[in-house]
């Protein structure tokens, strides 16, 4: 069986976590989701991104350790994770004692391949960032993402010898689908043609982090760390089993801020390493509030808990793979959130179950023939979704299982069950429920990656004897005043 190993990026513990963390580890899931649906054996890995200066900062400007910072912060992404239902197979916290040793692995690797050199970084570095940037990047002499000052620094420190591998970047971005989307390949091709810098890798007088072996008080700079992460999360260094059956990733799932780590760094430090590539990056856009990115810095975070206390994590999970087209920016607003639920939730997907398993209980299935009237509609959504997966627009694999509902609806509206059975016509209103029943648990196939929760109890209420319950998604009241 095909195995497929896809990643989310590791938050930073710096803080809880808000939307636009849920976004990408909602659509890591839904694809997990579908993938397993398909008959792959998937392994879907997140967790915490535990160490460096900012929050060695962080941990100490509140008073505490920065171990009780992370386990506290790494907790509640746990939380959010049950809370939105997202089937990860192991979270990884870079404070692990397993992380630990992947990462001093590759270290060795690196400096095995002679990729590392002393050498002396002067310039400035973005702690949220946890970046170095050259001059030219800044803009008025702050950080280009946070707006912020940045530290300024000058130590001697480990290089790794990105300049090297210049060549083989190029090719592989250029001639392979290693970068998604398209306008991401171009950024990322534009930036190797321009030339690539060696880059330092590791920091002094930052003490929370992997000690680089033989210099007692450098740790490994946190990006390379971090990225360790992949390698660790399949049992990289000790347990080759597990690392042959998973490695290469099939799909890190990336924000569009962090591509330079993911598509210039990390494919050169593997090939480094001598490590196989991953297939691809898909760099996603970003949530944003009347047009600015979501963010802690920024100060305008949704609170995900509040949001899935509301309307359940269905809805959450329904509003983020829906509304943004997946790849592009888009902003989150409570109206839209509210109308789409309504319109595609409560009157689409959950008033269709409601309404079949009403009829079916009233009037019968007929368990014999159906007249396959919605055949060709069900093969071409589950055709229509099983591109939109493979080409990653999540928003369109939702789209496929939205429309094959409005196509049940008006099978329905058409045969007129209601009509058939005022005449008398018991077979006939049978043998169309029969139908619209078997309409609706595909729909609902067609949501499991998406809405699980909601399919799961659709698929029970469809199943065998048609049951009904309460409404799947009850109909939120539109309050003007509290929409904004
Ligand atoms: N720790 C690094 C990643 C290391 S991976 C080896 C990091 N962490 S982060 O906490 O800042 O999370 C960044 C990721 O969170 C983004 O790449 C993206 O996946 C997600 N998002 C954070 N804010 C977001 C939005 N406003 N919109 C969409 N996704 C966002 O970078």
């Amino acid at each position: 069986m095909e195995a497929f190993y896809l990643t989310t990026p590791i938050y930073y513990a710096n803080d809880l976590p808000h939307i636009g963390h849920a976004y990408t580890t909602i659509a890591a899931d839904s694809i997990a989701r579908y993938q397993r649906q398909q008959g792959r054996e998937v392994f879907l890995l997140t967790g915490t991104d535990e160490h460096g200066v900012n929050i060695e900062r962080i941990a100490a400007r509140n008073g505490g350790s920065a171990t009780d910072h992370v386990d506290r912060i790494a907790n509640s992404f746990k939380q959010l994770w049950q809370q939105l239902d997202i089937g990860y197979d192991r979270f990884i916290r870079t404070t692990e004692p397993a992380h630990h040793r992947a990462a001093l692995a590759l270290w060795q690797r690196l400096q095995d391949s002679d990729d590392l050199y002393r050498g002396t970084y002067t310039g400035a570095y973005c702690a949220k960032c946890e970046a170095y940037y050259q001059p030219d990047e800044l803009v008025d002499g702050a950080c280009p993402v946070h707006a912020s000052p940045c530290d300024v620094v000058s130590e001697e420190n480990w290089f790794f010898r990105l300049s090297h591998y210049q060549d083989a970047l190029e090719r592989l971005v250029r001639d392979t689908p290693f970068v998604q989307p398209e306008s991401r390949r171009n950024e990322v091709l534009a930036v190797i043609r321009q030339g690539l810098r060696d880059f330092s890798v590791s920091r002094r007088n930052v003490r929370w982090g992997v000690p680089v072996p033989d210099s007692s008080d450098e740790v490994i700079y946190v990006w390379v760390d971090a990225l360790a992460n992949y390698l660790t999360g399949v049992g990289y260094p000790g347990d080759g089993a597990c690392f042959e059956r998973w490695w290469p990733a099939q799909l890190h799932l990336v924000g569009k801020e962090i591509i330079r780590f993911h598509c210039l760094y990390w494919p050169a430090l593997l090939l480094s390493a001598g490590l196989p590539l991953p297939k691809q990056v898909f760099a996603h856009g970003w949530l944003t509030k009347d047009g600015q990115k979501i963010s802690k810095s920024t100060g305008n975070t949704i609170n995900p808990f509040a949001l899935v206390d509301e309307f359940g994590s269905d809805a959450v999970r329904y509003y983020l793979l829906r509304n943004v087209a997946f790849g592009q920016d888009g902003d989150f607003t409570r109206r839209g959130f509210v109308d789409r639920y309504n319109a595609e939730l409560a009157n689409g997907f959950g008033n269709l179950v409601q309404r079949v398993t009403s009829l079916a209980s009233r009037y019968g299935v007929c368990r014999s023939e159906t007249d396959g009237a919605l055949s060709d509609a069900a093969a071409s959504a589950h055709s229509r979704q099983a591109r939109a997966f493979g080409d990653l627009a999540l928003h369109e694999a939702v789209a496929a299982a939205d429309d094959f509902v409005r196509d049940v609806n008006r099978y329905l509206q058409v045969a007129s069950p209601w009509d058939l059975a005022r005449n008398g016509q018991v077979q006939q209103v049978q043998a169309v429920l029969a139908e619209a029943v078997k309409g609706a648990r595909v729909a609902a196939e067609l949501y499991a990656p998406i809405i699980p929760r909601a399919a799961a109890e659709a698929s029970r209420r469809l199943a065998d004897g048609p049951e009904v319950g309460e409404p799947l998604f009850p109909r939120v009241r539109v309050d003007n005043s509290l929409l904004v």
